[in-house]
């Protein structure tokens, strides 16, 4: 394969992270990541500035390439993997957002989706799109906009405004304006979108009042989706893969087989199983979505969406101040008396699989007088176990129930900032009672996105040769015994039940 640049835009819920990677084998070259702010209006709001998403994109792509001492010429593409579902709608004419983005962990719509499933909607949006009715997606957010927006319904109607995800706001401002397109795997997160034909879907649109000259044009993950405007980063670069950050993450652990699973530990942790060429339907409350199109084929995915992973982690620092940072959570939780069982239930924006109850909120249970921060930091860490198995269980179910449908291969693949806590990992291994996989390289988003683009640009092989290179690090065995993991997991069950809004 011919060598070459490609620069991986990871733009996620609290970093903008860039990556230039060398072609063929994907080494990364050089790395610049940036914090931004999150704003929080009201309870269970969340929302960004899309100032702060496109400043920080723009700004990591430069460090990045200045890092590498490469001239922006030498950069043969562009690879963007985002922040799903976020949801951002600006007019046409000026490129100016007309509100804050509105954050998939934001709550706001979840009245809004309460009176669709009570109205019947919930079959047809699920046979559409392959999704629950949860203010997680973005038409709801969308919705939202239009009517809580002075004179947005009007403009949208007049053909003025558009939608995006991050992906799509983030092209058409690197293309100054000429690109308004999106990828299958972010389209698929809308609930506009028809996941088996591969089209946006009139009824949803219209059951979600979203004039569909909104809509962003949707083509494959690797892709030509233009170029940059030369006065951005030194040179028109083209920009050739997008895809949703999971997704990415699943192309980056090389999941190109019916039955491989991965789990990436972010913000929040969510879990794909490639299922094949047919989309599963879930009977267990996950979401069906494509994993990723390529050359106008789709593979689907099951997936468990978790809010809050690492997000608990920083809670420990940020809202308790029991860490200074992140990597302080194993060696504190390693501290905690093993004879305390003490759970977090982190429902800091409601519960996604197998819940979906938007209006739960967080709760810890079994303290005692003894409880100081080495068990909250132990119960964080473990809460991120204990979900995992909640969605793989439910993986489970589904896949056992659907005849033909691609086993499980019971290996988990990890990535994502949480799994250099070792002790995490071995917790994770324990309570699902199986093997968990950690890579060589953890950036599998930005490798993910990489790939797409570097597959695109003819600098990349074929799957099939990129999935052998995968490597190994470390494989996490569960050690626990059966007694004390299902005591402990049953234990977890009842924190949940009596953490669920139904419950108070
Ligand atoms: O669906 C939301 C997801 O894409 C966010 O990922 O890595 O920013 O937590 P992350």
């Amino acid at each position: 394969m011919p060598a070459g640049h490609i620069l991986a835009l990871d733009q996620g819920t609290t970093s903008t992270r860039a990556i230039l990677f060398r072609a063929p084998d994907l080494a990364p070259v050089a790395v610049a990541q940036q914090e931004f702010q999150q704003h929080y209006p009201a309870s269970g709001w969340v929302e960004h500035a899309p100032e702060d998403l496109w400043d920080t994109s723009l700004a990591v792509m430069r460090e990045a390439i200045g890092k590498a001492g490469l001239r922006p010429e030498d950069i043969a593409g562009i690879g963007i993997a985002n922040q799903r579902e976020t949801t951002l709608v600006w007019d046409r004419r000026t490129g100016k957002p007309i509100h804050r983005a509105i954050v998939w962990q934001d709550r706001r719509t979840a009245s809004a989706c309460a009176a669709l499933r009570e109205a019947g909607h919930a079959e047809a949006v699920a046979a559409a799109t392959g999704l629950l009715i949860d203010p997680y997606f973005s038409a709801t957010k969308v919705t939202w906009l239009l009517d809580n927006v002075a004179g947005a319904r009007a403009a949208a109607e007049r053909g003025d405004l558009a939608f995006g995800t991050v992906d799509s706001f983030l092209l058409w401002r690197l293309t100054g304006g000429r690109v308004h397109a999106t990828d299958a795997t972010n389209a698929a997160r809308t609930m506009l979108f028809d996941i088996r034909a591969g089209r946006w879907d009139a009824g949803m649109c219209a059951l979600h009042r979203v004039p569909m000259s909104m809509l962003p044009e949707v083509r494959d993950c690797a892709a030509d989706f233009g170029t940059t405007d030369p006065a951005l980063l030194g040179a028109a670069i083209p920009v050739l893969g997008i895809a949703g950050d999971q997704q990415a993450a699943t192309v980056g652990q090389a999941c190109f087989r019916p039955g491989m699973l991965k789990s990436t530990y972010g913000t929040g942790c969510f879990a794909l199983l490639n299922t094949g060429d047919a989309p599963v339907a879930s009977r267990h409350r996950l979401l069906t979505t494509i994993a990723y199109q390529l050359a106008g084929r789709r593979t689907y995915a099951l997936e468990g969406a978790i809010f809050v992973a690492g997000a608990a982690v920083q809670w420990l620092r940020d809202g308790l101040g029991v860490i200074k940072d992140a990597a302080e959570s194993g060696r504190l939780a390693a501290q905690a008396d093993p004879a305390m069982r003490c759970y977090l239930v982190p429902a800091f924006v409601g519960l996604g699989v197998p819940h979906w109850d938007a209006e739960a909120r967080g709760a810890i249970h079994g303290l005692t007088r003894g409880t100081g921060p080495a068990d909250f930091a132990r119960a964080a860490l473990e809460s991120v176990g204990y979900q995992t198995r909640d969605l793989l269980e439910a993986m489970q179910a589904d896949i056992d129930g659907v005849a033909g449908a691609a086993g499980g291969d019971s290996v988990l693949r990890v990535d994502g900032g949480m799994v250099a806590s070792d002790w995490a990992m071995q917790f994770l291994a324990d309570i699902l009672g199986a093997p968990v996989d950690r890579p060589v390289v953890r950036e599998t988003t930005a490798l993910g996105a990489a790939y797409l683009a570097g597959l695109r640009a003819g600098l990349c092989p074929p799957p099939e040769e990129f999935a052998a290179a995968w490597r190994l690090e470390r494989r996490f065995a569960p050690a626990m015994a059966e007694a004390e993991r299902a005591s402990a997991y049953a234990g977890w069950q009842r924190a949940v039940r009596r953490t669920l809004s139904a419950g108070y």
